[in-house]
């Protein structure tokens, strides 16, 4: 038996006094990592060694979700634990000179936690505004430290860049007319454009040196990995070019697990492993329009920008030796949820707004079942009009809409293809989850009237959650300023090509 997990009364008596046994938090986050990608959900040519071994002595999850099928909207969940449609961070992806960002009275996880006494960093992909003088960097949302890129790695030329192998050119384009790639420590920009090949080892001394800094102030902390991996471009350092089997995305994700690697012995050195929850998961699903440069969705269908199950369901995994027994549930968690349960274990007090997210402490520690009943899946354009797109409801999911996406093209599935246009679907399509989670065989095809009572339930569901969504200002339709890009050069001219490190 896992020992029961601390009551919050004793957490909060903790605060103040021993802060320090306040369990840590690690959350490691990948980028376009699809649902099939690590070895340890199967993946047969990845080379996962540290996850694995995290999903083995951990807890695996196999119905786990992100809100949204692409970067800004996801992160601004994870952060927020609330739908991005509330926080207005949509529709789509922020650029490098978005006006807007997550609003900074939204409260994150860095901003609850720093209440009671962490510490708190940041490192790799933000993605959730620069703004004005980086005044949406995370600095300005609870996170102590950032060292990092404010947004995509392919949100800049990539033409002048080295990516992989490391002393060959990126592979691909990339964003044009815009400031070459910057990295940023705190609110500075540091490098400009970024080093992709030392990349990797910079962020990995920057985590081993927080955590072990952490533990020997005695303070509890909260430590946010946001890595590039295995999103295109791909890049690796040299220690793990050319050593996957999987070519360029093998290599991008081995190196996103070598970090993972450097994290848990940073951990077990500073003699914190048992007190820390370590918590595993992507933004999205694979951007499967760069083939097998791209990831992949496993026997989910399509991907990023999507919302079939390829597009929002994600590897997920929990690790925590001494609390979370090792296994697989097969409940239903979000990343919606992460703000919730580490508010109780923590002994924070929610914020006072609308959360979407459940304390998810059944689940993880007593093998228990979830308070989840529910995911709604919203389009990369969402509408008050449309609304949501697709309803899962215990192990049925009805879509009222599908779409296709860019993102999601040249897979033999013509469905993920950006030329399957909006199409709506009334009945909706309703799909088995459990029997069929490849989506591919709709039930109300087969014989509507068996299943009316649970198309009924799942639109009553729909119905109670968007009577109480209230959408948010849409901060990515604030704009672009191209003054307002991230330079190392500052007051130089003419922008964007004077905005390189000389
Ligand atoms: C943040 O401020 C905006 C603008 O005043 C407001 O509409 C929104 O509801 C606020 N959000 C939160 C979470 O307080
Ligand atoms: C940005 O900060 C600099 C230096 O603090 C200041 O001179 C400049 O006016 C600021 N720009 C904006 C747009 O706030
Ligand atoms: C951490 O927990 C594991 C599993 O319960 C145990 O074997 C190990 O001795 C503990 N380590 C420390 C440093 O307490
Ligand atoms: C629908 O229900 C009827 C009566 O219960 C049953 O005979 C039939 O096989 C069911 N059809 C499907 C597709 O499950």
């Amino acid at each position: 038996m896992p020992p029961p997990p601390l009551s919050p009364l004793l957490l909060t008596l903790s605060v103040g006094l021993a802060a320090a046994s306040s369990p840590g938090l690690v959350l490691l986050l990948a980028d376009d990592l699809g649902y099939g990608d690590p070895g340890c959900f199967g993946h047969p040519s990845s080379r996962t060694p540290n996850l694995d071994r995290l999903a083995a002595e951990g807890r695996r999850f196999s119905d786990f979700y992100s809100a949204a099928s692409v970067c800004s909207p996801s992160r601004a969940a994870l952060l927020t634990g609330r739908y991005p449609t509330r926080s207005g961070v949509f529709p789509g992806v922020f650029y490098p000179g978005s006006r807007g960002g997550l609003p900074l009275n939204e409260t994150t996880i860095a901003e609850l936690l720093r209440q009671q006494g962490y510490v708190t960093a940041m490192v790799g992909k933000w993605h959730l505004g620069y703004g004005s003088n980086g005044s949406y960097l995370p600095i300005h949302q609870g996170f102590d430290e950032f060292l990092g890129v404010p947004y995509s790695h392919d949100q800049g030329p990539c033409q002048n860049l080295t990516c992989f192998p490391p002393d060959t050119k990126c592979y691909g384009k990339c964003d044009q007319g815009v400031v070459l790639l910057p990295l940023v420590k705190n609110n500075k920009v540091i490098q400009q454009p970024v080093d992709f090949p030392t990349l990797t080892p910079l962020y990995d001394r920057f985590a081993r040196d927080f955590i072990l800094g952490a533990a020997k102030q005695h303070k509890p902390f909260f430590f946010y990995y946001a890595s590039h991996h295995t999103h295109y471009p791909q890049f690796a350092s040299a220690d793990f070019t050319g050593q996957s089997k999987r070519g360029p995305v093998g290599d991008a994700l081995m190196e996103f697990d070598g970090s993972v690697g450097v994290i848990m012995k940073a951990l077990k050195d500073a003699g914190v492993e048992n007190n820390t929850l370590v918590f595993f998961t992507s933004d999205n699903g694979p951007e499967l329009m760069r083939r097998s440069r791209g990831g992949n969705a496993g026997l989910l269908k399509c991907g990023k920008g999507t919302t079939y199950e390829g597009g929002m369901r994600e590897p997920a995994v929990a690790y925590w030796p001494g609390k979370i027994t090792p296994g697989v549930t097969h409940e239903l968690a979000s990343t919606l949820d992460i703000l919730p349960t580490i508010a109780t274990l923590s002994g924070a007090k929610l914020p006072p707004v609308k959360l979407d997210g459940y304390d998810m402490r059944d689940v993880l520690f007593n093998n228990g079942k979830s308070k989840r009943e529910t995911m709604f899946y919203y389009p990369v354009t969402p509408s008050r009009k449309l609304g949501v797109f697709a309803v899962r409801y215990g192990q049925y999911k009805a879509h009222y809409f599908t779409q296709g996406s860019t993102h999601s093209d040249s897979t033999p599935d013509r469905d993920c293809h950006w030329d399957s246009l909006l199409t709506s679907h009334n009945p909706p399509l309703l799909f088995d989850l459990e029997a069929d989670p490849s989506e591919n065989y709709p039930l109300s095809s087969s014989d509507i009237s068996n299943y009316s009572w649970i198309i009924k339930q799942i639109h009553e569901e729909k119905v109670k959650f968007e009577s109480g969504m209230e959408f948010g200002e849409s901060q990515i339709e604030r704009g672009i300023d191209p003054a307002l890009e991230p330079c190392i050069n500052l007051g130089c001219s003419p922008r964007p090509v004077c905005c390189r490190q000389t």
